[in-house]
């Protein structure tokens, strides 16, 4: 019992907030409940394909369950609904960002000159805009914010970030609400499970896809999917490629790296994309959204020969840009909003879930907030031009590389953010390999809203928000990735 004490206090201290949420049920479980209802859910994860491969063992003949939270976690519904009903705002936001050149090149403008990797998908812009994107006007936007909730702010969300490439989970999210009512059930509260919403990402996703397809207009043109050599993240991008022959049987999705594309692909001569002898209608990345799935230059080549391309993309260049975080930054710059946005209602709404966000170019600005944060460091995260997890700077460590930094170009490629501190709840975290009778912990949710939107310069022919996210980590944990390791899936459970 002394034990339980101290972890309580140390708990409180690092987390510097009493925020608790009820958890849905009465926690804990008694031991022998809980050991029955885990062997349960793991088979009803592994029989649904809630799965990834495993990074340790890697076969591409099995799979194992991805890390799951056991019970849905307490989510405010008022804050739920705020972030489904903003989604097609931030839409109609990140696509007329992506059609503004000027607003494009300025933002990122002293970013590209230091950071080679945002440089070279500059470069591609450039390219493109120069050449005239003339062949394929239209891109397709397959969107994921995600937000967490804010303890300084009565649990309001505030968006953490925008993904516009290669926005995952949408396939094995679908499944989760159905795993946790199945949980709730089998626990005998079954009157809980109404405040769990249906979860229709894979369907809209894929629905997105196929729109796009259409569009295209050519009924022997195929989606193609560029993946990574090496796809641990595999059912939800399977799920994905069975939907889209679910809702329409008659097109082909393909399954293809970007050096493959570097090998085999080639231009037609109305600068149609083929591969293999097979038209691309839509292209949709599933990797390239970071350095290391560049090996080389062939890598680039193909990345510019698809852009070029009279394929749709997913993302186009451009989308892909708008969605940076020095972007996201330039955004939050006081009064940029209503550039994009005519209406101030939406403006005000995009701005109450904005945090504080701060250039660290090298002038008075940059200066002051890169002085804030080394002053108070647990207030901020430090965030380079990357994407897939693991790239951020918490805590002292911000301290330490600003102050590297000092007067570098190198710290124009950063920007600081604001740290969100999201309330805690208590809970179970369901890991493969992990023990028959898991221990209660304390946990954060990260909620994800899906978006779709097709459009061009002139219009936007679909816009919608299509379903939701919700991964959980430890509280105590800088971040969550599930692909990365260290975030679990999971369920909101609406409360009032
Ligand atoms: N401002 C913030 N406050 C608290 N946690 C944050 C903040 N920004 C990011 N994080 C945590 O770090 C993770 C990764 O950051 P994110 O900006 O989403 O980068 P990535 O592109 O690598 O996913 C988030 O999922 C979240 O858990
Ligand atoms: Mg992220």
């Amino acid at each position: 019992m002394m034990c339980d004490i101290v972890v309580e206090r140390s708990w409180h201290s690092e987390n510097m907030t009493d925020n608790q949420l009820e958890p849905c049920i009465k926690l804990p479980l008694e031991d022998g409940v809980l050991a029955d209802i885990v062997e349960k859910a793991k088979d009803w994860a592994l029989m649904h394909g809630a799965c990834m491969r495993s990074k340790l063992n890697f076969s591409k003949d099995s799979l194992q369950f991805a890390p799951f939270v056991l019970l849905p976690s307490t989510f405010p519904q008022k804050e739920f609904k705020k972030a489904v009903e903003i989604q097609i705002i931030l839409n109609e936001l990140v696509h007329k960002v992506a059609h503004d050149y000027e607003f494009l090149s300025s933002s990122l403008k002293s970013t590209i000159e230091v950071d080679k990797f945002t440089g070279s998908l500059f470069q591609i812009y450039e390219t493109v805009h120069k050449e005239g994107i003339t062949q394929q006007t239209f891109s397709l936007g397959l969107f994921r914010s995600d937000y967490l909730a804010h303890s300084a702010t009565n649990n309001n969300i505030k968006q953490v970030e925008i993904n516009t490439i290669a926005s995952g989970f949408g396939g094995i999210s679908t499944h989760i609400p159905s795993l946790h009512r199945y949980i709730l059930q089998e626990l005998g509260h079954g009157d809980k499970v109404k405040n769990v919403p249906v979860n229709t990402a894979l369907e809209g996703l894929c629905g997105g896809m196929l729109e796009a397809w259409k569009l295209f207009g050519d009924p022997n043109a195929v989606i193609l999917f560029v993946v990574e050599n090496i796809t641990y993240n595999i059912c939800d991008q399977r799920f994905h490629e069975f939907e889209i022959r679910r809702q329409n049987p008659a097109v082909i999705v393909v399954r293809r790296t970007l050096t493959q594309i570097a090998d085999t692909a080639k231009l037609g001569k109305n600068m149609e994309l083929i591969i293999d002898g097979l038209s691309v209608a839509v292209v949709y990345f599933r990797s390239g959204y970071e350095p290391a799935q560049y090996p080389s230059d062939n890598e680039w080549a193909a990345r510019l020969m698809i852009e070029r391309s009279l394929a749709i993309k997913c993302p186009s260049i451009h989308y892909h840009l708008a969605g940076t975080k020095k972007v996201q930054q330039a955004l939050a710059t006081p009064g940029i909003l209503k550039k994009f946005l005519l209406d101030p209602a939406k403006v005000e709404a995009l701005q109450e879930i904005f945090t504080g966000l701060y250039s660290l170019d090298l002038d008075e600005h940059g200066n002051r907030a890169a002085n804030m944060a080394i002053m108070m460091p647990d207030g901020y995260v430090l965030k380079p031009q990357r994407e897939g997890g693991g790239n951020n700077v918490y805590g002292e460590k911000i301290r330490e590389v600003l102050q590297s930094m000092t007067d570098s170009p190198e710290r124009t490629a950063w920007i600081l953010m604001e740290r969100i501190v999201p309330p805690v709840q208590k809970g179970y975290i369901i890991r493969p390999g992990g023990p028959k009778v898991p221990q209660m912990v304390n946990l954060v949710s990260e909620l994800g809203i899906f978006g779709v939107i097709i459009g061009n310069s002139d219009t936007v022919i679909a816009n919608q928000q299509v379903g939701y996210m919700l991964r959980t980590k430890l509280s105590d944990a800088d971040e969550g990735g599930v692909a990365a390791g260290s975030g679990a899936l999971d369920s909101p459970y609406l409360i009032q």
